[in-house]
């Protein structure tokens, strides 16, 4: 797992701006607007194509997913805070609304359209994330300060 500094640098999503991505029903993106690419720090080309995976943040509990997919395959909407990780290796928090798109009357691919969350929200999902890692996969965030003196 990456533990760089870079890691604790967060990117602001804009208020006025659409956050869109579609997949198909594999989860491979197959269209992110120009909204979606910066915020995630890559270009357009670089997710079209790959899982939708490739933002996955590691602070992200299994089970969201897991609920995420089971709602979507029973054509229902899904909607949940999610923390994303950039390609620079910072992250972003959106909440996201995920659903189905038909082509005459068929369930063809999947969508999502997200928007910003208040600063009060990401600390309550952070903790609400970082304990569920914990009841759920025994995965502990561990953020500490130490001194610089080295190891002897
Ligand atoms: C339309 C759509 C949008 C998605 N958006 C995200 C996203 O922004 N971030 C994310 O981590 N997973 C997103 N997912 C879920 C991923 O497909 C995937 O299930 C998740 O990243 C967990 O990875 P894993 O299934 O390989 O464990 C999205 C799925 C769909 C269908």
């Amino acid at each position: 797992m990456d533990t760089s500094f870079d890691m604790f640098i967060e990117t602001a999503v804009p208020h006025n701006e659409l956050i869109i991505s579609r997949t198909d029903l594999k989860g491979i993106i197959t269209y992110v607007n120009e909204t979606f690419a910066e915020i995630s720090g890559y270009k357009p080309d670089e997710l079209i194509g790959k899982p939708h995976n490739i933002v996955r943040h590691p602070d992200m509990p299994k089970s969201v997913y897991a609920d995420l997919w089971k709602t979507i395959k029973e054509e229902k909407t899904w909607s949940g805070y999610v923390k994303n990780l950039r390609k620079d290796k910072g992250y972003y928090w959106v909440e996201a609304q995920i659903s189905g798109v038909y082509k005459d009357g068929e369930l063809i691919e999947y969508k999502s359209i997200r928007e910003p969350i208040s600063r009060e929200k990401k600390i309550q999902m952070q903790r609400t994330y970082d304990q569920m890692r914990k009841e759920q996969e025994n995965n502990c965030r561990i953020v500490s300060y130490t001194t610089c003196e080295k190891e002897v």
